[in-house]
Parts: C-alpha cells; structure tokens; sequence
C-alpha cells in the first residue's frame, strides 16, 4: 500500500461534512509510534490533563461511579493486558513526532478527496490504548474523524446523528462541564451500523454521532485523527447555544430548522464565548466559571 491512509469506499465522500460512517485502508500497524513502550514515554510525558484511563466499565456507565484502577499512566499502558483499563492520550499532537504523523494522514486525505475532507482546520489525534473485552461508553464526538485500528479488534456500534429515538435533542446538546457518557438502550442496537476493526482498518466516523465501542479479546490501540470544518463549528457552537436557552427555559429547535436563528445564535456564541473563557482564565477553574456564568444548580455533576 502506497499510502497510509487510503479510502476504500470513495463514493461516500460527497461532501465536507459526511453524515454516514465510510471505510479506509491504513499502512500503521506496525508504526514504532504505537509500541505499548512508546505509548507509555507519551503517557508520561503528557500533561496530566492529556491523559485520562479508568478501570472496567458499561456501555452505559453513570460517569460518578466510574473506577479508577490504581494505576499511573505510565504503568496503565504497559500494565494493559490484564489492567481491565481504558485509556485515551489527548491531543498527542503536542509531541512533535505524532504531530508529523496526523499531518501526514490528513494532507493524504485532502489529496485524495480534492480538499473536500482532512482539511488544516483544528487538526488533533487521539490514542485509545484499551486491555481486552473492555468497552468505550455510550456517546458523541464534536470533531470530524478517522478512527485507525492499529493493533487488537474491535466493534463499533454507530447511529445516525439525527436518530432522536437513539439520542434526544437535550442530551445531543453540550455545555461545558457535562461528562460525555450517553444513556443507552439496548433495544436500539438492532438499528445501529456496526463496524468492525481489525488492524489495517480504519472507519470515517461522522460529526457526533452516537456511538459506543466493544473490544475484542486482545490489547486494542487506535489512532484517531480528527480535524474541523466552519460547518462543523457552527454546529457544535449551536449545541452549545441551544444548552444554554433550554437551562434558562427556552427548548430551542433543532439545528437547521431555522437557517437564520440559527446564524444568530452562531454569532452570538462566537460574541460571549471569549468572555466565557476570560472569567474561565481569571477564575482559575472550569467549575468555578461553570458555576458563575449558568448558576451551580442548573448544571449536571461533571
Ligand atoms: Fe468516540
């Protein structure tokens, strides 16, 4: 394979922001950046909130009683065959080696797709080291990605983003502080697409659609690249707008309904949200602004 990212299914690209999940083909598996030993210098090297993992948890797993499993970071990954843990490194691109890597990915991607998809807009990478049988809970992604499956299985249960019976309209909106842990009913799996990974796959997941994901019975390791769009900002800024209006009483339709209140809104985030940040910077901690800007008792535990 001549490249490391390649689209199998090329009739699915038709537009910047797909809405079905498509496949690739991918040249990583056996990438030196994704041995467990430099896996576990990454976790360490990251800082402390670049780095989340926990111990076993459900498809659909209440985020206060999820376990910690008494491990460093550092140890976690090289522990992951029997830690029964979860792990994400967050935006590794802070090292400069995954940062050639995720560039590389996505500039093959902007090649293969004329522009339309992989663009230079927020670009960032996500690895998921987990042990076997564990599973990813219920939830969304607010970025565009490809997930690479480097080493291990896995299946990935994925719904429509508009599917409300799945997700509802209050719980697909976002605000900060809220966990990303969806509820979920075994009862929809019927209508879900499942993908299955193995290394050399890799899947197009689309711009928050609900999904969660199961491992198989070996160490699993995946790559996530993700990148944003102007509409893909407008669209998660909308969820945050419309959060906002339903805390202060006012349910608002959902996105694309109403094309100009939908402008508004946009443009309205993109006003308060730096003031946001600021009182976020001044006061030192997210709960703390949280707390300050919508009122404590309005907001889910964290
Ligand atoms: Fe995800």
């Amino acid at each position: 394979m001549a490249r490391l990212l390649e689209i199998v299914e090329k009739d699915a690209v038709g537009d910047r922001m797909p809405t079905k999940s498509f496949r690739l083909k991918h040249d990583l598996a056996s990438h030196p950046l994704f041995s467990l030993d430099r896996l576990a210098k990454l976790a360490g090297d990251l800082p402390e909130g670049q780095v989340e993992w926990n111990g076993p948890v459900s498809p659909n797993q209440d985020p206060n009683l999820t376990p910690a499993n008494g491990m460093s970071a550092e140890e976690t990954v090289r522990r992951i065959e029997e830690a029964k843990s979860w792990m994400v490194l967050k935006s590794v691109e802070a090292d400069p080696e995954y940062k050639a890597l995720l560039d590389a990915c996505l500039d093959e991607i902007a090649e293969q797709t004329g522009g339309v998809m992989g663009g230079a807009m927020r670009r960032s990478a996500f690895i998921f080291v987990t042990s076997p049988g564990n599973v990813t809970p219920m939830h969304t992604d607010p970025e565009l990605n490809f997930l690479i499956q480097i080493r291990g299985n896995k299946r990935m249960s994925l719904w429509d983003q508009k599917d409300r019976e799945v997700v509802s309209a209050e719980n697909m909106e976002m605000y900060p502080g809220k966990h990303r842990n969806l509820p979920y009913k075994d009862e929809n799996e019927a209508r879900a697409l499942h993908q299955h990974l193995e290394p050399g796959d890799s899947i197009f997941v689309p711009l928050m659609a609900p999904h969660w994901v199961k491992n198989g019975n070996e160490v699993s390791v995946s790559f996530s690249v993700t990148w944003m769009t102007p509409e893909a900002e407008n669209f998660v800024s909308l969820q945050y707008v419309n959060a906002v209006l339903r805390k202060l009483g006012l349910p608002q339709a959902e996105p694309g309904e109403h094309k100009l209140w939908d402008s508004v809104k946009v443009a309205a985030y993109r006003v308060l949200r730096p003031a946001y940040d600021a009182i976020k910077k001044l006061v030192g901690d997210r709960d703390k602004a949280v707390a300050l800007v919508f009122g404590r008792k309005n907001i889910e535990p964290v």
